[in-house]
């Protein structure tokens, strides 16, 4: 990517692959920045602005090219090409994420999991694994891994990630409520579902002011 995208873009552009897959698995080619952002709800000048920051992709007077679009995005959000996904943590969560089939579709693979209980060495996840602690160092390596998913609580997210860096991981993706220290280098996206019920919870008193007003 030449220049810097704001994260505020990036952020959107999962929503844009998601409504241009509908698209695609309805057949339709092609859609103009209009009909898109009476879709998806997002004014035309947002779409064309965001899209513009990749070097735009519409054509003046036909609109975008679905299948295109869908594939620039993407590529711009690195699927064209697969990663291979560990879970840390067997619980109702991390159960959960390795049960959902479509990060597959997505080139997400998980290849196993991981657990400090040992009653839940030798189940299976789907194909997966659950592992003992023990085996992660070397896991990792042998399958080269890229992402860990963290779904364990706070102290076994700090316990880890040394062992998570030292053996070759790019990326965690942390549900672990603590921030983590890592090298530069290795991404780290933390996902805290509360907060975005927290804005639902904003705009519900908000949306409770304007009735009122
Ligand atoms: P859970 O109790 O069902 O599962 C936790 C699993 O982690 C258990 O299987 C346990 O044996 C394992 N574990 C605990 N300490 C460990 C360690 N040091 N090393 C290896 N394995 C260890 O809990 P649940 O509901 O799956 O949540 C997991 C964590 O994720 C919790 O800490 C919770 O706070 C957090 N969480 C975060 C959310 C978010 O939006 N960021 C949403 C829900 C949970």
């Amino acid at each position: 990517m030449e220049k810097d995208i704001s994260q505020a873009v990036i952020s959107r552009l999962p929503r844009y692959l998601r409504y241009l897959g509908d698209l695609k698995d309805q057949g339709i080619e092609r859609i103009s920045s209009q009909e898109l952002s009476e879709l998806m709800k997002v004014t035309a000048s947002q779409i064309r602005q965001d899209l513009n920051n990749f070097g735009g992709f519409g054509q003046q007077g036909y609109g975008y090219n679905v299948d295109n679009l869908y594939s620039e995005i993407g590529k711009i959000l690195g699927l064209d090409h697969s990663y291979n996904l560990i879970i840390i943590g067997a619980g109702n969560l991390g159960k959960a994420l390795g049960n959902y089939m479509n990060f597959e579709k997505r080139g997400f693979i998980l290849k196993g999991m991981f657990d400090a209980n040992e009653a839940l060495h030798g189940q299976k996840v789907r194909n997966a694994e659950i592992m003992p602690m023990d085996r992660l160092a070397s896991f990792i390596r042998e399958n080269n891994i890229d992402i860990a998913v963290l779904t364990i609580p706070k102290t076994g997210a700090l316990e880890y990630v040394d062992v998570l860096v030292e053996n070759g991981i790019k990326a965690i993706w942390n549900f672990a409520h603590v921030d983590l220290n890592v090298p530069q280098g290795i991404e780290v996206e933390n996902v805290h579902l509360s907060d975005s019920l927290m804005k639902l919870s904003y705009n519900i008193a908000r949306s409770a002011e304007t009735k009122a007003e």
